[in-house]
């Protein structure tokens, strides 16, 4: 019987392994008429599509409000490269060392504020604030008044990772609760000030790009929201399921306790094992032949790079947790142009998180194994990780 692709159901999303693993083993390279892409499994397939310069990331409708993509991520070359030089160097590994202190006090204060009690809850009061004060602090804008709040949706800018936006058939698939997109208004309002006085923070630099005609107002705008929203969803997610399958697998949890140097690979294999960003998608320019089956020019491909982390023709054991893992080449963070921005960023703020959790929380173990995941195969994640430490 031919293979199918059915995702978003309660099963699926509890497990979409056995699917992508079905898909992988019989075929690769798959059309999916519902959801009009080719739904692409294997490493070598989704690498090679995401480093080919014959497929173009500028496929995600919304972003045409000005006719044209505003931002990097759906931006190709030379704008790409253009959109991305002005702010990548406060993404750097010494930016983002430098900033270290100050997420281990976020973390520190938010663990502060629970550690009265015996439990928590990681997904409220601990994996989302986390990224949504870094990416404000990081952008140089205040914390909203309940007037002015950044999540407002305001649905007119392509969303960083793919997001409901990814083509035509895939518009509309829900994304998490509680990830509407930020308000432009909000940070008009603070593009303004800034413009009144430069600031050494990202904005600022977002602005001088504006100064030295590098980038349009319009860009300048464009760019500030989708880095304030690729910061955050993202990040939170990861801290969150990669606690959950920590503590899931009690032997990986005891060895991290016993060396908390393995934080590092441990996180790498974390973002492996369950990382929240599913699938990204491409529009070919061309025909291109993709695993020998042609993918022809206008075509969408859909990259699963949570298949690609499970295909064991590059990792042994796939389908086992392994956080000391030797040789880890995961595409989590995406590969070629467009990879990651963020990833130094988010790999800080996801060590100093589970470290500190695990550090201040010997006791600490899931108050449920039975958690609700949600998302849609574009991002997942647990929905809510009730724990205890008493
Ligand atoms: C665990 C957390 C994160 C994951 C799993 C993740 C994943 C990804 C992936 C897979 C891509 C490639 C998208 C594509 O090729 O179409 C991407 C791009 C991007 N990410 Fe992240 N991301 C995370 C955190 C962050 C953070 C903290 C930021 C900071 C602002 C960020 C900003 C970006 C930007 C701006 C791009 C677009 C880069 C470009 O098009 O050149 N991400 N991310």
């Amino acid at each position: 019987m031919a293979v199918t692709f059915v995702p978003n159901t309660p099963e699926w999303m509890a497990d979409p392994h056995a699917s992508y693993r079905e898909l992988r083993e019989q075929d690769p390279v798959h059309w999916s008429e519902t959801l009009g892409h080719w739904v692409l499994t294997r490493y070598e397939d989704v690498a090679s599509v995401l480093k080919d310069e014959r497929f173009s990331a500028a496929n995600r409708a919304p972003q045409r409000r000005w006719d044209r993509p505003t931002t990097m991520v759906t931006a190709d070359p030379p704008d790409h490269g253009r959109l991305r030089k002005s702010v990548r160097h406060r993404f750097s590994l010494t930016s983002v060392n430098a900033q270290r202190p100050r997420i281990q006090e976020i973390v520190d204060q938010l663990l502060d504020a629970v550690e009265p009690a015996s439990d928590m809850e990681v997904v409220q009061q601990l994996a989302r604030p986390l990224p949504r004060t870094v990416m404000l602090e990081l952008l140089g804008v205040p914390e909203p008044t309940p007037s002015g709040s950044p999540n407002a949706p305001t649905p007119r800018v392509a969303e960083p990772h793919g997001g409901s936006s990814a083509g035509s058939r895939l518009r509309g698939v829900p994304l998490a609760p509680g990830t509407a997109m930020p308000s432009e208004a909000f940070f008009q309002e603070a593009i303004e000030k800034h413009r009144e006085e430069l600031t050494d923070d990202l904005l600022g630099e977002l602005l001088k790009a504006e100064t030295g005609r590098e980038m349009s107002p319009e860009e300048v705008l464009d760019t500030a929201v989708i880095l304030y929203g690729a910061g955050q969803e993202t990040t939170a997610k990861m801290i969150a399921n990669g606690l959950f399958q920590l503590l899931r697998h009690p032997a990986e949890l005891e060895k991290l306790r016993g060396n908390p140097g393995l934080i590092d690979s441990a996180t790498e294999e974390l973002l492996r094992f369950d990382s929240p960003v599913h699938a990204i998608t491409r529009r070919a320019t061309e025909d291109v032949d993709v695993g020998g089956t042609t993918i022809q020019q206008g075509d969408k491909a859909l990259c699963v790079l949570a298949a690609a982390n499970h295909d064991p023709e590059v990792f042994h054991n796939p389908n086992e947790l392994d956080i000391s893992r030797a040789n880890n080449p995961h595409i989590a963070f995406g590969t070629g142009i467009h990879a990651c921005l963020g990833a130094t960023l988010a790999r800080v703020e996801i060590q100093i998180a589970i470290a500190t959790m695990l550090a201040r929380f010997p006791k600490l173990r899931l108050a449920t194994d039975d958690v609700d995941w949600e998302g849609s195969f574009i991002i997942r994640g647990v929905a809510s990780l009730p724990v205890t430490f008493l």
